[in-house]
């Protein structure tokens, strides 16, 4: 005998950034600001990722690629690791992500690959409280999904670390 387990994913959808409450929007700014800031010679993707702090304080990173390819870093994690660097006690409220290419127009939301969706989920165990998404391209619609834990389903937990 087996069983099916299920896991629902429940994104909010808007039509825009316009739709967005201001401080959502205001964040969703700063990360596409920041990334024009982004080093991309190799893919000519460019993210960036602004990251609100329960203070409201704004952190915004992009990707770093490298010639080494494995050694570059994606945006997510160039801002979380800064803000958990210089803000140690901040709690992470929301992180905004969007992405533009050289070649083509990104016009779909673009979602934080699997390493950052681990990465965030680190800071959301330790927080003990939701990290907000959201997510967009240069053009089109945003997605918002109340937690990482949405967007990673059935993810490794501490506790599985823990001797018994
Ligand atoms: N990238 C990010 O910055 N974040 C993601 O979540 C996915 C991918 C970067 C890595 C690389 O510099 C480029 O986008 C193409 O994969």
């Amino acid at each position: 005998m087996s069983r099916i387990l299920k896991h629902t994913v429940e994104l909010s959808v808007y039509e825009s950034i316009d739709a967005l409450a201001d401080s959502d929007k205001e964040l969703m700014l700063r990360a596409k600001k920041v990334s024009k800031t982004a080093y991309a010679p190799y893919s000519q993707f460019y993210v960036g990722a602004a990251i609100r702090l329960s203070s409201n304080e704004i952190i915004a990173g992009s990707n770093q690629e490298n010639m080494a390819y494995p050694s570059g870093m994606c945006a997510e994690r160039v801002a979380i690791y800064y803000a958990n660097s210089f803000h140690v006690d901040a709690r992470i409220d929301t992180i905004a992500i969007t992405a533009r290419a050289k070649e083509f127009d990104v016009n779909h939301p673009i979602a934080p690959c699997g390493a950052c969706r681990q990465a965030m989920s680190e800071y959301e165990l330790k927080q003990k409280q939701p990290i907000r998404l959201i997510m967009t391209g240069e053009t089109g619609e945003v997605f918002i999904a109340e937690s990482v834990e949405m967007i990673l389903p059935f993810m490794f937990n501490e506790i599985e670390l823990k001797k018994k």
